[in-house]
């Protein structure tokens, strides 16, 4: 039925706007009574929980950020299955990001191609809401991870103040933090990656967290690229052992493609995520938390990044492909196989 409604509806959308139509449609199912429990109650993560990070994780397989940017729809998410939502990114202040049209469907691939540039609402409105959403019972149970980045007209030099601001404003409200210097869609945001620019971006946005929350309460990961050079990969590991970071999540979109401008994500990353997710967990031992993410559409991609050495595991471009139901499909699969293991 979605394959039809993708087809014949979806598909004729621009994708931002198909995008804003489903989103809307998920939130508002999720402010409905009576529909709310009866869609939570069979499709919500609840298989045996994954320990991660210090918290309790419903399921092994949440949404990747760039979905959620201002963190609207934390409710309808989990009620359709995700595991956890990764909300942003955000930055300081809010911003427009690129001029329409920049997301794209490759559909040859299954593919999405994106230079949104960090639209977004601004980091002291996501802390306000998520504020609200974890004065609620139900809120305050719901696994959310926080995107934080700089907006595009702050230069690399300032990039650590605003990193550190993103934090300060969302932290109380996190279950963890991502340091995002991976996407391509803000210039020389990638260039942060670097791990002399790095180390201090990632030390401002511990202190930014720490201003706010019992110091170290509040995970901090970093977000790389899937086009990394291996060295720069281990490079990264190393900061991340060295600073005692709590993990990194690997990767996000690649511009290695020549289909236009910006950011291809979808299956044609999976062989390249699973790649860096193998050489971190190799480079990093068991400590730091992974979170794999790129390319997946069924249980058994999921499958590979966790035999990979992944903690948990996010998608995005899938739930665009395969539904409302994807998640909750995949967040079973991965609680039959942890029901197996445990007898
Ligand atoms: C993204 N992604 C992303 N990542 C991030 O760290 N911050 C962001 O704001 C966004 N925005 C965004 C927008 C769109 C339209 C897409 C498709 C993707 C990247 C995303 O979180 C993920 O890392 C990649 O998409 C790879 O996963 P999938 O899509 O192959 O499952």
């Amino acid at each position: 039925m979605y394959s039809a409604l993708f087809t014949h509806v979806l598909r004729r959308l621009d994708p931002e706007v198909a995008h804003h139509l489903a989103f809307r449609a998920i939130r508002f199912a999720a402010a409905t009574p009576l529909l709310e429990p009866l869609l939570r109650r069979s499709l919500a993560a609840s298989g045996p929980p994954v320990a991660v990070l210090g918290r309790t994780f419903p399921g092994a397989f949440g949404l990747a950020a760039g979905f959620d940017k201002d963190g609207v729809g934390v409710r309808g998410l989990t009620m359709l299955g995700f595991a956890f939502v990764e909300v942003g990114t955000v930055t300081p202040a809010a911003q427009p990001g690129n001029d329409r049209p920049r997301s794209f469907r490759e559909v040859d691939q299954r593919a999405l191609r994106n230079r949104m540039g960090f639209n977004n609402e601004g980091a002291a409105a996501l802390g306000d809401r998520l504020r609200r959403l974890r004065a609620t019972p139900a809120g305050r149970g719901f696994v959310v991870g926080v995107n934080i980045g700089k907006n595009k007209v702050t230069s690399a030099q300032d990039a650590p103040a605003d990193y550190a601001t993103c934090a300060r404003l969302t932290a109380p409200w996190a279950d963890y933090l991502v340091v995002n210097v991976s996407s391509p869609n803000t210039p020389g945001l990638r260039d942060l990656q670097s791990t002399d620019q790095l180390r201090p971006v990632l030390v401002a946005a511990r202190e930014g967290a720490d201003a706010v929350t019992a110091p170290g309460s509040v995970p901090l990961l970093v977000k790389i690229a899937p086009d990394l050079a291996d060295e720069d990969v281990d490079a990264v590991a190393d900061l991340v052992l060295e600073l005692g970071l709590d993990g990194v999540v690997a990767v996000n979109t690649t511009i290695a493609h020549d289909l236009g401008p910006g950011g291809l994500s979808g299956p044609p990353l999976l062989a390249r995520g699973l790649a860096v997710v193998r050489r971190l967990r190799a480079r990093l031992g068991d400590g730091p938390t992974i979170m794999g993410v790129g390319g997946v559409t069924t249980a058994d991609d999921a499958r590979a990044y966790l035999a990979a050495g992944a903690d948990v595991v996010q998608g995005w471009t899938g739930f665009i492909y395969e539904g409302p139901f994807w998640a909750s499909r995949i967040n079973r699969a991965l609680a039959a196989d942890r029901t197996g293991a445990a007898r």
